[in-house]
């Protein structure tokens, strides 16, 4: 197994193109091991984290929302239970996860879409929600990931994710970079016999802007911060814009 996932993190991580490449071939790896994992990561608390996401949505009629870097669909289906009314689709670049999702997926009104975030296949303010768990960080051009939010969102349509996230002193990113490349290398040693396969959770927060960065990042295309709040010390954020 470990034969296919040879590729160190940081040598693909800094540019848009062998960044989605390195994702596609990692994600492929983790696939059948990515709902243990997530749980083993995160205490367990990774469904609390995605209810919070969903709750912090407001009430609405019959959306249209997207679920950017879907994985294995659970927040997509969540989605779906919150809106019966509305449609739920769930993108991902790696067909090993969307193959996973469907598979969980009892849902006709459920599609899954292989595609990536850098292109969203949808029209220009079609969508009124769009999540996201674990998935700008992953994005190849984040800029060019937001671009695409803003894009498709209708005005008043609400942005929400779910990720690790970057304190904005340097002491708290040594901690939370130090404390991610230990835990990410334990599981990954353990599971694959190679501590990047989850090591690199910790080398793609290295590269990713700090939270008041990213702020700033969905302020500047005309996004509003609704709400945020902070997991586990600050590892985690959850983050909910409307755009103007
Ligand atoms: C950590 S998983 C998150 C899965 C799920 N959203 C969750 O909350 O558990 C990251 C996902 O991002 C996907 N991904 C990576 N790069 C992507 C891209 N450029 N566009 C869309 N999905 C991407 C991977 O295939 C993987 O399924």
């Amino acid at each position: 197994m470990i034969a296919r996932f040879n590729l160190k993190p940081m040598d693909y991580l800094g540019a848009p193109e062998s960044k989605q490449t390195f994702n596609r071939s990692l994600f492929a790896e983790v696939a059948p091991k990515y709902d243990f994992i997530t749980q083993a990561l995160s205490f367990g608390r990774d469904g609390a984290w995605k209810r919070h996401l969903l709750k912090s949505l407001p009430e609405l009629e019959a959306p249209q929302c997207l679920d950017l870097a879907c994985g294995t669909g659970d927040i997509t289906r969540m989605l779906a239970k919150r809106y019966p009314a509305g449609k739920a689709s769930g993108l991902d670049l790696t067909p090993a996860m969307l193959a996973i999702a469907e598979k969980q997926t009892g849902n006709a009104a459920i599609t899954y879409i292989e595609g990536s975030m850098a292109e969203l296949p949808c029209k220009t303010a079609s969508l009124d929600i769009v999540t996201g768990g674990y998935a700008l960080r992953n994005a190849p051009d984040l800029n060019q990931a937001i671009d695409e939010i803003a894009r498709v969102l209708r005005p008043g349509g609400q942005a929400a994710f779910l990720d690790f996230s970057k304190p904005v002193n340097r002491t708290g990113q040594r901690i939370s970079h130090f404390l991610l490349k230990f835990w990410g290398g334990f599981w990954g040693l353990l599971l694959h016999g190679n501590p990047d396969v989850y090591g690199y959770i910790a080398d793609s927060l290295k590269l990713y802007p700090d939270r008041a960065v990213l702020r700033k990042r969905f302020e500047d295309r005309g996004f509003q911060l609704c709400s945020s709040r902070k997991f586990f010390g600050g590892l985690l954020q959850v983050v909910r814009f409307e755009k103007g």
